[in-house]
């Protein structure tokens, strides 16, 4: 299944490619008529789209597609393998491959556009924070053209192993470990990440989503790992905003908004979890308003961070 998305993300598309074509597409003979099981896996047809996609996976929207469309799509979704394109960026991810890795997202491609809009061109060298699958780092291969060096880090074992096989390119360079300390004494133009940001009393460090610690670190130290004029580009929420706004302000960097976007709360295991939803609740970053399917929702910005002098 390969889902691509238009330049601004105002849409998605649902394509079926390889096998699918015959077993769910129904194209199961060539011209002469002879059974084919599997087209070769660069051809693709194009199944259904979504506007102003705010999910990865809408099951809302997608039930409200056309019955065999619906379906379709549903059916597609049940392949073990998803491959994610977007402004030319192509990743193919297997979740029972690389369990316990977050897969591309929809953070992950707002984060992405707000780099591709917000200019990459002077940056040589830059560094991800909890690279998960690879994508952005891909993405900032592909768009930056001065990139020299771009170092991956993820203390996940599986996700390191994942950005590695993702991205096969010698400007790359993985490391598996804690972002806080396995880049002491190192500098980058650019320092990208789609951190954890759900807070959580007592977080447990092993969530991809879970706790503001390297939300905290950065504003804290992530002046030291910028070259000068460099800068910090991440993804906060409203749902950590009551933490993360005052340590900007103690901070000797300052945060420009480069774009907001509202989104579902859907992350099941906090959905699921009474006192976790609690907790969120007080803290007030999240907005209980039932549409779109949907019935809690927070706001996804993606931050500039600067030293002050730079601005
Ligand atoms: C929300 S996922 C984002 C993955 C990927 N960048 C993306 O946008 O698709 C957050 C990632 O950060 C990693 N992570 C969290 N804290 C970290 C830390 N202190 N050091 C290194 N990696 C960390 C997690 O293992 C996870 O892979």
């Amino acid at each position: 299944m390969l889902q691509r998305f238009a330049s601004d993300l105002s849409r998605q598309d649902f394509l079926a490619c390889g096998v699918e074509l015959a077993s769910v597409l129904g194209m199961d003979r060539d011209a002469a008529g002879e059974r084919i099981d599997a087209w070769p896996d660069d051809v693709e047809r194009f199944v259904a789209s979504i506007d102003n996609p705010v999910l990865l996976t809408d099951a809302w929207r997608l039930a409200e597609l056309a019955p065999r469309l619906r379906d379709t799509v549903f059916k597609l979704l049940e392949s073990p393998v998803r491959t994610t394109e977007f402004r030319g960026v192509r990743l193919t991810f297997e979740q029972a491959r690389w369990p316990g890795v977050w897969g591309p997202n929809i953070d992950t491609l707002l984060c992405c556009r707000a780099l591709g809009d917000h200019g990459v061109d002077g940056v040589e060298s830059a560094v991800e924070l909890g690279s998960g699958s690879g994508f952005i780092s891909k993405f900032l291969l592909t768009h930056a053209p001065k990139l020299r060096a771009m170092t991956l880090v993820d203390r996940h074992a599986g996700a390191a192993a994942c950005s590695r096989a993702n991205v096969p390119d010698a400007r790359a360079e993985v490391i598996c470990g804690d972002a806080t300390t396995a880049l002491a004494g190192r500098r980058f133009d650019l320092v990208v990440t789609n951190p954890p940001y759900i807070p959580r009393p007592r977080s447990i460090a092993d969530n991809a989503y879970e706790g503001v610690d390297l939300l905290a670190f950065l504003t804290q130290q992530g002046a030291d790992m910028l070259t000068p004029g460099g800068r910090i580009v991440t993804i906060t929420s409203s749902l950590s905003a009551h933490l993360f706004e005052p340590m900007v302000a103690k901070s000797s960097l300052r945060a420009r908004t480069l774009s907001t976007t509202d989104v579902p709360l859907k992350v099941l295991n906090v959905l699921n979890n009474a006192e976790w939803l609690d907790y969120l609740r007080k803290a007030r970053g999240v907005r209980c308003e039932v549409r779109d399917g949907y019935e809690l929702w927070h706001e996804i910005r993606v931050v500039a961070l600067e030293a002050c002098a730079t601005l």
